[in-house]
């Protein structure tokens, strides 16, 4: 136990909007590279909550897309923990672009399920310092309990 802990790092992985057939697949390509999925909530984030989590980004030309496309349909949050879980995590996901990611990495996530560079399936951590900021934002305040997943106003 204490081998696996010291070599052990956590990082925080969205299933986007879009990705409701395929969030199985998603699980388990996670437990096929071998990281363990250690918490895990199913929510519809708020406005509010996406501008804040999405905050670096304020500004940028695609900043408004970003948050509508966030609040759009229930997403699926989990910390994620296994041996450079960060870059573990990011490799399965692949390049942000989905051009990008069916070029250079074609049986990466995004390959197979982005849409388009806005609905692109999922996201992740991209430091240590990201991932701790990320893991607290859905799992680390006391008494914070996100709007839970409902279909009726969805597409789904
Ligand atoms: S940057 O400017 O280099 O930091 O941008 P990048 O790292 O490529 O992307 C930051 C996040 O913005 C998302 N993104 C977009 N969302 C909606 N529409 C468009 N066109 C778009 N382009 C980039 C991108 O997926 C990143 O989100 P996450 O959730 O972190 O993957």
């Amino acid at each position: 136990a204490r081998h696996f802990e010291a070599q052990s790092e956590k990082t925080l992985a969205l299933i986007k909007p879009g990705m409701y057939d395929h969030i199985g697949q998603v699980m388990t390509e996670i437990a096929r590279a071998g990281l363990k999925i250690i918490r895990l909530q199913m929510l519809v984030l708020s406005r509010e909550d996406a501008m804040e989590f999405y905050a670096e980004h304020q500004g940028k030309p695609f900043f408004d897309n970003l948050v509508e496309m966030m609040i759009s349909e229930p997403i699926v949050a989990m910390e994620l923990m296994g041996p450079s879980a960060i870059s573990a995590w990011r490799r399965l996901m692949g390049p942000t672009e989905k051009d990008r990611a069916r070029m250079e990495a074609p049986n990466s996530i995004r390959a197979k399920f982005a849409r388009n560079n806005t609905y692109n399936a999922v996201h992740g951590s991209d430091s240590p310092a990201s991932a701790e900021r990320e893991i607290a934002f859905f799992f680390g305040r006391p008494g914070y309990f996100p709007t839970t997943a409902t279909f009726e106003k969805s597409s789904l």
